[in-house]
């Protein structure tokens, strides 16, 4: 039988938590479709500093490369705020996903019908919501040179830049066009034309790929405008394709459409089929080994593992169909819990969400 590797980065915070539960699922959708997968551990993040001494040891890019498929928990943690910014966990996440090249990261946002009234906004704003914002992963102000802190006329100077080649432009326009032809074949691209070089240039390249793909609507939006949009009316977006802060920035703010932080998965593709698959929220260490956590957009990470990495189509959609069955079923973690719902914590939602999967073997 063939045998799917998968790397599991668990890291810091909520992270091996949310993974253990994602791990879970993995084994029921195995047991369910006779699919065997078999997962290594990696160390990245914090952890990796205390054991290792590097947020991202060489033994974990190996695990990576050698894996079909990667699912990654989170990083970060007051116990590591004081180091330098190149020795932070974070570094190592940036760090990942620079190594394994994936420039297309996919943030689907997804507002469940079952949850149209966890959200913050109005159930006529967000109900039936269904957008993916892809950002730029690997370029932009995260990479960009030069970059630091230096003397200046006695002072200090602190200096970021974002840069974008036509290359790293146009390859992920191509997914994200891509992408929408075979959704509602509209792509909303953000920038900052207005103001910044970077951003015209942008602009410039994405009309030219969207001129390959005369069956998608395309549409440019200024980054403060579509931040506005998101809110007032955001079922007018299919595609939001966006430069790497803003992605990071839009795609928090789009979060909330969906109810809580943790109900949002993400996979970054690069030109290989190894996928980076990891929840959009952080480390949480505020809840942190309490079971609390929400372990539903790593689960979810993982259906899109399973479907990017894998090739799995159908049990990927089993898994999806699960969270969708339980979430109506009335069970909810805490940040989704309200009046009228069963709360449950972070292994009892897995093992819910594992019954459910089974049920249908
Ligand atoms: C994200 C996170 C990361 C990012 C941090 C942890 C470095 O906010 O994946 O959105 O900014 O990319
Ligand atoms: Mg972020």
């Amino acid at each position: 039988m063939q045998v799917f590797e998968i790397a599991l980065l668990p890291g810091d915070g909520v992270g091996p938590e949310v993974i253990r539960e994602a791990r879970k699922v993995l084994l029921a959708v195995g047991k369910r479709y006779s699919r065997r997968f078999a997962f290594t551990e990696g160390l990245i993040g914090g952890a990796a500093i205390d054991a290792a001494g590097t947020p991202l040891p060489e033994d974990t890019l190996e695990i990576c490369r050698k894996s079909g498929a990667v699912l990654l928990g989170a990083v970060g943690g007051a116990k590591w705020d004081g180091l330098p910014g190149d020795e932070r966990p974070e570094a190592g996440l940036l760090g990942i996903r620079k190594a394994l090249q994936v420039f297309a990261n996919l943030r689907p946002v997804r507002v469940f019908p079952a949850l149209v009234g966890a959200s913050t906004l109005k159930r006529h704003v967000v109900e039936g919501v269904d957008l993916v914002v892809v950002r730029e992963l690997t370029g932009g102000v995260y990479f960009g040179q030069p970059r630091g802190r230096f003397a200046r006329d006695g002072g200090i100077k602190a200096l970021d830049t974002m840069v974008y080649t036509r290359f790293e432009v146009e390859r992920v326009a191509r997914v994200a066009f891509g992408l929408a032809s075979r959704r509602r074949r509209r792509v909303t691209s953000v920038d900052k034309a207005n103001v910044l070089e970077s951003s015209r240039l942008w602009r410039e390249v994405v009309t030219e790929v969207g001129n390959e793909y005369p069956d998608v609507e395309l549409n440019h939006m200024y980054v403060d405008n579509c931040a506005m949009q998101l809110i007032r009316d955001p079922r007018q977006f299919d595609v939001v394709l966006t430069e790497n802060m803003f992605g990071d920035i839009l795609s928090d703010e789009a979060a909330m459409l969906a109810g809580s932080l943790g109900m949002l998965p993400s996979a970054s593709l690069g030109h290989g089929r190894t996928a980076l698959c990891e929840p959009v929220h952080g480390s949480a260490p505020d809840i942190a080994g309490k079971n609390i956590a929400n372990p539903l957009a790593t689960v979810l990470s993982a259906a899109m593992l399973l479907r990017y990495s894998l090739g799995l189509d159908e049990e990927s959609r089993a898994v999806e169909e699960a969270v969708m069955r339980v979430l109506e079923k009335g069970y909810r973690t805490a940040d989704i819990f309200m009046e009228g719902t069963t709360l449950v914590g972070t292994a009892e939602m897995g093992d819910l969400l594992v019954e459910e999967i089974l049920r249908g073997a």
